[in-house]
């Protein structure tokens, strides 16, 4: 089982922002909690082998890529994320994996 977070707020105009380099740090610290915290509940529920990946750009396309590298089966994710725009079934990462996934693809809801 891999576990994959994609960090994609590093856009070009964030580059010119002055505390550029504590925001990068701290997004990145963010994240590796983020896996880590998984990483463990998915321990707890019995899962035995796991990887965590944290790569950087477009979610769907690293979620994409990652999926054919390492030739897994069935894609897992969410219905939604952290966006609040409710009246979208799918997200556009959610639905861009739906969309071109080669493997299987769950939504959870
Ligand atoms: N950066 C990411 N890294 C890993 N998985 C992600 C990432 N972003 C989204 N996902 C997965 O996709 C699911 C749906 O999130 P998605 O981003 O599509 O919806 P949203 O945030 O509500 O809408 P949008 O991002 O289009 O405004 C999440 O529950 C999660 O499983
Ligand atoms: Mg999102």
């Amino acid at each position: 089982m891999y576990i994959v977070h994609v960090i994609e707020e590093f856009g070009e105009l964030i580059q010119r922002w002055e505390q550029h380099d504590s925001y990068v740090e701290e997004v990145k610290r963010l994240s590796k909690d983020l896996l880590h915290e998984s990483e463990s509940r998915a321990r707890q529920l019995g899962a035995a082998k796991i990887d965590i990946i944290e790569d950087e750009g477009d979610a769907a396309e690293k979620i994409l890529q990652i999926a054919k590298d390492k030739g897994v089966d069935t894609i897992v994710v969410g219905n939604r994320g952290f966006s609040t725009a409710e009246e979208f079934l799918l997200g556009s990462v959610s639905l861009k994996l739906t969309h071109h996934a080669k493997c299987s693809v769950v939504v959870v809801r």
